[in-house]
């Protein structure tokens, strides 16, 4: 018998809750077995969950606020890229991309380490200075792949 993958284990994660009550027991028992399968609750995991159980986000992040037991995935920076219709279109999909290599961020968005969390927005409404993309909220417009790298390496580096 072959072990089952992590993204096994969440499908049917997913579909044993659907079909239950939508009560914050459940709520909490799903978080709990999503936490035991990837050892802390990642903001992508939690609205992916939430839209699972059709609800919103905010009410999952507020159970794990609540409860000793779940655990949000500690990062250190946040990168948000932009990939609305403009900035999308004046390269940010390559940005992204570049971005995602160069700091090897896996499919949960964080880097190996779970130093570094990516993210995208759709419209950060500065469409004019874009590309745009942030970084611990801290905004860089006019990117392109070779300066979005340049900004991201000289801003870790300063931000240790
Ligand atoms: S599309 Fe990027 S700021 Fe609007």
């Amino acid at each position: 018998m072959t072990a089952k993958s992590k993204e096994e284990i969440k499908k049917e994660i997913y579909q044993y809750y659907q079909s239950q009550p939508r009560i914050q027991e459940m709520y909490t028992a799903m978080l709990t077995e999503l936490q035991e399968t990837f050892e802390a609750l990642s903001p992508e995991l939690l609205s992916e969950a939430a839209e699972v159980l059709e609800i919103k986000t905010s009410v999952l992040v507020c159970l794990v606020k609540f409860s000793a037991h779940l655990k949000l995935v500690d990062y250190k920076h946040k990168l948000v890229v932009c990939t609305g219709e403009g900035c999308g279109r004046r390269g940010n999909l390559s940005v992204l991309q570049a971005l995602k290599k160069e700091l090897r961020i896996g499919k949960d968005g964080f880097s190996q380490d779970k130093q570094i969390y990516l993210t995208t927005q759709n419209c950060m409404k500065r469409c004019k200075e874009g590309p745009n993309l942030t970084i611990d909220g801290e905004a860089f417009s006019h990117m392109t792949v070779e300066k979005a790298l340049d900004v991201v390496k000289s801003y870790l580096s300063r931000h240790v």
